[in-house]
């Protein structure tokens, strides 16, 4: 109790003195510790859980770990674009889980290995890679940087990551490509007619893109109340970009100004497609050449569904707490799928991943490689490409130093005795 409260005058102090309440000191809103107690609440309450705050800082190079960025992109972007990251659904109950579940896996340390010449390559699906940690599709980047997808892909680039592209960019694919230099893969929404599926499927592959994933686990708009309440926190007006004036249009109200969607017609148009089963991979698989990896399963029964229908990789994945309210971290979803997949096909793990250790633990439960959405768009709405430099550059070395300290010199060498569950 003593701890607690202790922990909590410390934080209020924090927020006292920090920019996030530094407008409302100066437009007289009353007492800063009230205030601070009363921005601590509302952190508490909303997005992630809040003992690991982190800090403002002025530069990228300033972030001790991946948190100081969350923060600043906080204090940086207008609030509704903020929340637009931020969300999860309902009571935002899965996405504390994606967070809390990390918690109760431990690692088993090894000794007196020798761990001078530590490595984190690998190979998926043909692609090589210098770190299992991928850069996740994630829509609108330019609601958090001017540069939005273009300097995610330098970054990307500069530290030698894996990207996926989301469906709902600001940037095309093929400039998205370019800027990368390297093949990316593309998160495939599809629509409700076949034929703009169709198409979207033909500039991927056209802009070299060896792999299609394709997003299975939003069918229906999930319920964004964290974001609901953000947005009525920006007082701006933003009708001049949103077809609304509560600044968030649904996906099926945005993708007019999409470039994907550039030059189709898509009044009656959905992203929705509660009427997709599995056929839809059979005949996703026979329309491309490209390899096709399904994102959003977190159970045995559905990933060996995915083998069956001939899909070539797999993303456990609860897209970052955004779709649903099962309150199942995927860290727990994860031993099952891979127990079913058996090495057959790779599996990406998402969703609530913010450190090194977290990576490792994904690694040794059956994880291929580890992506990550939040971290990067929060270096990307602080300091745009130097801040989804940073963030990559942190998670690396952080991963480095978890599997030093392991005993860990490849990833091959990251299996399941290297941790434990609580209690276990
Ligand atoms: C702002 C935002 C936009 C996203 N957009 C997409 C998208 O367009 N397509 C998709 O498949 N997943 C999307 N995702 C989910 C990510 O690909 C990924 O699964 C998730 O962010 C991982 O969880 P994390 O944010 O906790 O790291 C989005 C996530 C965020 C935060």
């Amino acid at each position: 109790m003593h701890d607690h409260s202790s922990h909590r005058r410390a934080l209020i102090r924090y927020l006292a003195a920090s920019p996030l309440l530094a407008g409302l000191a100066t437009i007289g809103c009353g007492d800063i510790e009230e205030q601070g107690a009363k921005a601590l609440d509302r952190l508490g309450t909303l997005g992630e859980p809040d003992q690991e705050l982190g800090e403002v800082i002025q530069s990228a190079e300033d972030a001790l770990d991946v948190f100081d960025f969350r923060v600043t992109a906080e204090s940086t972007l207008p609030a509704a674009h903020y929340g637009y990251i931020a969300t999860g659904v309902d009571g935002d109950a899965t996405l504390r889980a994606n967070r809390s579940a990390f918690d109760r896996w431990q690692i088993r340390n090894r000794r007196l290995v020798a761990i001078d010449n530590v490595r984190t390559d690998t190979t998926l699906l043909g692609t090589a890679m210098e770190t299992p940690i991928v850069v996740m599709p994630t829509g609108s980047q330019r609601a958090f940087h001017p540069d939005g997808e273009i300097a995610t892909a330098r970054a990307a680039k500069a530290q030698k990551h894996l990207m996926l592209l989301s469906t709902v960019s600001t940037t095309s694919v093929e400039d998205v490509a370019e800027a990368r230099g390297e093949p990316i893969w593309y998160q495939l929404y599809p629509t409700s007619q076949w034929t703009i599926t169709e198409r979207l499927l033909r500039r991927a592959e056209g802009a070299g893109c060896p792999v299609v994933v394709l997003t299975v686990d939003l069918p229906i708009p999930s319920n964004r109340l964290s974001l609901s309440r953000w947005i009525k926190r920006d007082r701006r007006d933003c009708t001049q970009c949103h077809a609304s004036a509560g600044a968030y249009d649904s996906l099926n109200t945005s993708f007019s100004r999409k470039p994907m969607f550039d030059g189709v017609e898509m009044k009656n148009e959905y992203l929705d497609t509660p009427m997709h089963t599995w056929e839809f991979v059979d005949r996703l698989k026979a329309a491309t050449p490209m390899r096709v990896v399904v994102k959003g399963i977190v159970t045995a029964e559905d990933a060996e569904r995915c083998v069956q229908h001939g899909a070539d990789g797999i993303v456990v994945s609860n897209h970052g707490g955004r779709a649903e309210e099962s309150g199942r971290g995927t860290i727990d979803s994860l031993p099952e799928v891979a127990a079913a997949v058996r090495g057959r096909i790779p599996v990406i793990l998402d969703s609530g991943v913010r450190r090194g250790a977290d990576v490792f633990k994904a690694l040794a439960l059956g994880a291929d490689a580890v992506g990550i959405g939040r971290p990067y768009l929060w270096g990307l709405g602080a300091f745009g490409q130097a801040g989804v430099e940073a963030v990559l550059r942190i998670l690396r070395a952080e991963l480095r130093t978890v599997m030093g300290l392991a005993g860990t010199r490849t990833l091959a060498e990251i299996r399941d005795h290297r941790v434990v569950r609580e209690g276990g």
